[in-house]
């Protein structure tokens, strides 16, 4: 397993591009199962996780060939022949549930493993199988598999989600775009990750409206054709490298990169004092004077502010001029990363589901461990930061949803490299 160590080296300057994103990706891939024709993502981010679902699908006898160095990905599911997508493939990502709702509306059966909790929750599914057994399904929970069938196809069906789930959405969203009748998705998910998903449905021939709000209305139809659809702007990506030049006192453009993805993030940037502008080509972030403010931060659903931004804001957060809470709304542990900055000198104190961070003048580098996949670049963010070297050891978890990291960032300067353990 390979290492990143990251030593302090001032301000950064320059741009850094922003890939498509992971999560968006990751519920556009399983599309392909709803129709017979070829599906085309472009702008496909490079990245572990879009490799695991390759192989899910594959699993499931559907082509994916990977091109243009993995940017392009051309799917067909003409000829699946597997409605089982195995625990050893699923437990390494939880977002292989999302074949279920595809296989259901196509085939009318799906196995699927139980994906398991993962490291900052336990991450039930329940609200997925609540979903489709609205829309008709019947389920059956036996050896650590969901079994599910469902007679005369899935059937259009109103459903309110008891909280909101981007996942059980995305679920819903795709079995909905095949089942006979209309249904009506209320406190559904607002992420423009589902906004994406629902723009290539529609361009499959799905009928959809409502993507982006809370209210998401699907009329079936009996089949959907081939499309080809660009992965809308990893917001994500784009949020935590608006931090690099932030703590480090630098400006650096983040390409691709806009405000609509990233508003509350931004408005709370802009709160701490961090200057912000919008361009032709992307997102021009600089910080030049000193040490943010300290603010206080809450997790949400869409637009509220990101829990996967948390862990990186955080970082910044610990650099800052004063105390801040973060309140994590979303998962039940998602502070893993709090050690390991305690370990660089930050000072926090986490109570529940509340860290109150207090700045500090500069962290110090030292040996850290990856946790999860926003706490290893959470680390990584500190290192540009502190004085000396920081060792990030189980890199794995950052090559799952960063491509590149120590070119993107060495290209504005930073000390940054990889070195096998
Ligand atoms: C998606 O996970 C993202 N993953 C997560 O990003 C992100 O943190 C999360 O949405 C929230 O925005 C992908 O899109 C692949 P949820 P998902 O269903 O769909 C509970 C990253 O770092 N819940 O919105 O799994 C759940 O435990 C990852 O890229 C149930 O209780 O999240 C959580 O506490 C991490 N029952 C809350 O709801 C269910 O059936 C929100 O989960 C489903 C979820």
């Amino acid at each position: 397993m390979d290492k990143i160590v990251v030593t302090g080296n001032g301000p950064l300057k320059g741009q850094i591009p922003i890939a498509g994103a992971k999560n968006a990706c990751l519920t556009l891939m399983p599309a392909t199962l709803l129709s017979e024709e070829p599906l085309t993502l472009t702008n496909a981010p490079r990245l572990s996780d879009i490799k695991t679902m390759t192989t899910l699908l594959a699993s499931l006898g559907a082509e994916v060939s990977s091109l243009q160095d993995g940017q392009v990905l051309a799917m067909s599911s003409h000829d699946i022949n597997n409605h089982t997508a195995d625990y050893d493939i699923v437990r390494k990502m939880r977002a292989s549930i999302l074949v279920l709702g595809p296989l259901l509306a196509r085939y009318g059966h799906a196995v699927v493993s139980l994906p398991g909790g993962c490291a900052i929750g336990a991450r039930p599914v329940d609200l997925h199988l609540k979903a489709l057994e609205a829309m008709g399904a019947e389920l059956e929970l036996k050896d650590g598999y969901i079994h599910a069938k469902v007679s005369g196809g899935l059937k259009g069906a109103q459903f309110e989600f008891p909280f909101v789930s981007v996942g059980a959405t995305e679920n819903a969203l795709m079995a909905a775009s095949l089942a006979k009748g209309t249904t009506v998705l209320k406190n559904a998910a607002r992420e423009p990750e589902i906004v994406d998903l629902v723009e290539c449905l529609i361009k499959m021939g799905a009928q959809i409206e409502g993507q982006g709000s809370s209210t998401i209305t699907v009329q079936g139809v009996d089949r959907l054709n081939g499309a080809t659809h660009p992965v809308v702007t990893d917001r994500i990506e784009l949020g935590t490298y608006m931090l690099a030049p932030v703590i480090t006192g630098g400006e650096v453009e983040l390409l691709g990169g806009r405000r609509n993805l990233v508003d509350t993030f931004c408005d709370k940037l802009e709160e701490a004092g961090v200057s912000i502008e919008e361009t032709k080509t992307g997102l021009k972030v600089k910080h030049a004077n000193g040490r943010v403010k300290a603010v206080d931060v809450t997790t949400e659903p869409f637009p509220g502010f990101p829990t996967d931004l948390q862990a990186q804001m955080m970082a910044l957060l610990c650099t800052s001029e004063g105390t801040s809470e973060l309140h994590e709304t979303i998962f039940e542990n998602r502070f893993m990363h709090a050690p390991e900055l305690i370990r660089m000198g930050a000072d926090i104190e986490v109570h529940g589901g509340t860290a109150t961070v207090t700045g500090v003048q500069r962290l110090k580098g030292a040996p850290v461990m990856a946790t999860d996949l926003r706490a290893s670049v959470s680390m990584i963010l500190a290192g540009l930061a502190a004085e000396g070297e920081t060792v990030l050891s189980r890199v794995y978890h950052l090559d799952r949803g960063y491509e590149r990291v120590e070119e993107k960032l060495s290209a504005c300067g930073a000390m940054i490299e990889r070195v096998p353990e």
